[in-house]
């Protein structure tokens, strides 16, 4: 790595200590941007295509119009990453709306700002939480229903991941679990849930960020011949699961072996978990979806 580390902002690749947004934009003030994270291992950006795709949906739904093309992030992607010399990076882009064009702001007249921040690649848990599994408390903070702010849009504001996180630690647990407006379960502050029962794995389907690893353990599920369902889970699901994990582009699989005070009665990891983990960093060695650096 070299001694700084080497931002992209706006055309530039740059040492962070030279990289600088202004204070009057709209990312910083009203958290008015989307992001998205992908990451290396080993030297591959693993589905780098289905991240690009999850942001420009963001981008078009957030209506951030902006100059960079997707050739044109994947390019800067690429290169920041290589700048950084390194080989397991956890890859942030993110584009705000930027600095507005005139005094009054109209939010279709702003100049965009786009960033690639790469850092270190980072694991959510440490070493023997990822053995023996974390615990998860249920957050008395709901997630946004689809119809305020869509769970789906990757956005920046993220004061109520903060505060499910903050709850979460100063109660002693290592994270969260949301519940939707009718109690279902949904996901945690950065992570989708599973849960096993009877050799079936299944995940909420609605009120969630669509994780792109959420995704890849549904696809290698089907690999591994392990039936799968997406559908409503309710709390009760999840305290009488056989099995349950999170899972999150930080990490990949993270079993849980708690759930509000409830521990979890398989193994912990159970062996389904197990066997999607050893698959999934199977298949970010492999060149299957792997951008070379
Ligand atoms: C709220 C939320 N859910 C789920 C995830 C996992 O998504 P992915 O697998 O694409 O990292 C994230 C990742 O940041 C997240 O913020």
């Amino acid at each position: 790595m070299t001694d700084e580390p080497i931002i992209y902002l706006n055309g530039d690749y740059l040492p962070l200590s030279r990289a600088r947004v202004s204070p009057i934009d709209q990312g910083f003030l009203l958290g008015d941007g989307v992001f998205d994270v992908v990451s290396a291992w080993k030297g591959r950006i693993f589905k780098l295509d289905a991240h690009l795709d999850r942001f420009f949906d963001s981008i078009q739904a957030a209506r951030l119009n902006h100059d960079m093309d997707r050739e044109a992030w994947r390019d800067a992607i690429i290169e920041t990453t290589r700048r950084n010399g390194l080989a397991d990076a956890s890859i942030r882009f993110i584009v705000t709306r930027g600095e507005p064009n005139s005094v009054v702001a109209d939010p279709r007249d702003f100049t965009p700002t786009c960033i690639v921040w790469v850092a270190p690649y980072v694991f959510l848990a440490d070493e023997e939480k990822r053995q023996t599994g974390i615990r998860l408390m249920i957050s008395a903070t709901r997630g946004f229903p689809a119809d305020t702010l869509d769970p789906r849009y990757k956005c920046l504001d993220r004061l109520h991941s903060q505060l499910i996180r903050l709850e979460a630690l100063e109660a002693g647990y290592d994270d969260a679990l949301w519940l939707d407006h009718s109690g279902h379960v949904s996901e945690s502050a950065a992570s989708n849930l599973f849960i096993v029962k009877k050799g079936v794995l299944y995940t909420p389907s609605a009120g969630i960020l669509r994780g792109i690893t959420r995704e890849t353990m549904l696809e290698l599920a089907t690999e591994l011949d392990i039936p799968w369902r997406e559908c409503a889970l309710s709390a009760f699901d999840v305290y009488a699961a056989d099995e349950v994990f999170t899972c999150s582009t930080a990490g990949g699989v993270l079993p849980v072996r708690e759930v509000a005070g409830r521990t979890i009665r398989g193994a912990t990891p159970g062996p389904i978990t197990r066997a999607i983990d050893s698959a999934y960093w199977e298949m970010r060695e492999s060149d299957r979806y792997a951008t070379a650096l």
